[in-house]
């Protein structure tokens, strides 16, 4: 007879009682916030499609960082808008490429702060798609090639860590001997492991300026509807040196996280990606959902299906908020 001897609400009557039988932490450890950088100096652009994000020049994104910083987020993830594109996404894996120069001047104005850059090329190319086209798909072995100059170019720079987001077979391996061979052992692989082609990605392609010109992204990412696929990406991704491995997107898939976070001898990463905020975003400037609460329930969830790290627009906010809350 488990009533009346057993009463759960006992637990739930005052805050310090909810406090110290809560079972998820949630701090500002645990997240990356994303950046945008943009030629150009004194820019400072918010995206349409993602209130309170911007396109940030290389200076604005120094002073952007330091905000970052001082709020305690250990990390920042960098997406680049060059200025040119063509076919091979040659922006990508400029030495002096506009991301490269974001994470040089980064390095020298706060070197605490762990810099990632995400390698892909979708934002290079001029056809908008994460590698060079080959009989109208994009050519995996070919594409390689580049995105390994990206992450070696990125190291040199001095990125922190690298994180390939474009899905090719056999990537996080390309990338760990050329970082090995070029002296960068000591830098980590953060994969997107179990990519999904996704309709949450709408807005980003808007900030990125990244949609594919032709087609989509579903012969290169992963279907949503399959789970068995995704350890499968996760394992092989584990095998070839990955040092994280990320679920992406994060609302929808927290099956795959917990999944994950179970077998996964390595720490584990979600993106709550650009769609996932935007949502949030208009049903909060309707006066529909109450932000606060709900940005916080969600990286409560996220936790809770067992991200170690959440990549999360919403992380300057919510560092904010918990320190109130505390
Ligand atoms: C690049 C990339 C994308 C995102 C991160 N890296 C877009 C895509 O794959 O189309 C999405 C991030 C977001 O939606 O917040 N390949």
């Amino acid at each position: 007879m488990p009533f009346p001897t057993h009463r759960l609400r006992r637990l739930r009557r005052t805050p310090a009682l909810r406090r110290m039988v809560r079972e998820t932490t949630l701090a500002a450890d645990h997240l990356i916030y994303p950046l945008f950088v943009v030629p150009g100096e004194g820019v400072r652009r918010e995206i349409a499609s993602m209130p309170g994000c911007f396109h940030l020049s290389v200076d604005q994104l120094v002073e952007e960082s330091g905000v970052v910083a001082d709020l305690g987020i250990p990390a920042v993830l960098l997406f680049g808008l060059p200025e040119h594109k063509d076919a091979l996404g040659s922006g990508a894996y400029d030495p002096d490429g506009i991301v490269q120069r974001a994470m040089r001047a980064l390095k020298a104005a706060r070197p605490e702060l762990v810099v990632i850059g995400d390698v892909c090329l979708c934002e290079y190319t001029s056809h908008g798609h994460c590698g060079p086209i080959a009989d109208g798909d994009v050519d995996n072995d070919a594409a390689l090639e580049l995105l390994v100059r990206t992450a070696v170019t990125q190291a040199d720079a001095g990125g922190d860590l690298v994180a390939p987001s474009d899905m090719m077979d056999g990537r996080v391996a390309a990338i760990r001997s050329a970082l090995d061979a070029a002296g960068h052992q000591q830098v980590p692989i953060m994969s997107y492991a179990a990519k999904f082609a996704s309709a949450f990605y709408g807005p980003f392609r808007e900030a990125a300026d990244s949609a594919p010109q032709f087609g989509d992204r579903r012969s290169y990412q992963m279907d949503p509807a399959n789970r068995r696929e995704a350890r499968r990406e996760i394992q092989l991704d584990v095998a070839e040196g990955a040092d994280i491995v990320m679920v992406k997107p994060a609302l929808g898939y927290g099956d795959v996280i917990a999944e994950a976070r179970r077998w996964s001898p390595v720490p584990v990463a979600c993106y709550n990606v650009s769609g996932e905020y935007a949502m949030v975003k208009a049903a909060a400037a309707r006066g529909w959902v109450d932000e606060r609460r709900l940005v916080l329930e969600i990286l409560y969830g996220l936790r809770r299906a067992g991200a170690d790290l959440i990549i999360t627009y919403h992380a300057l906010d919510a560092v904010r908020w918990l320190a109130e809350e505390s």
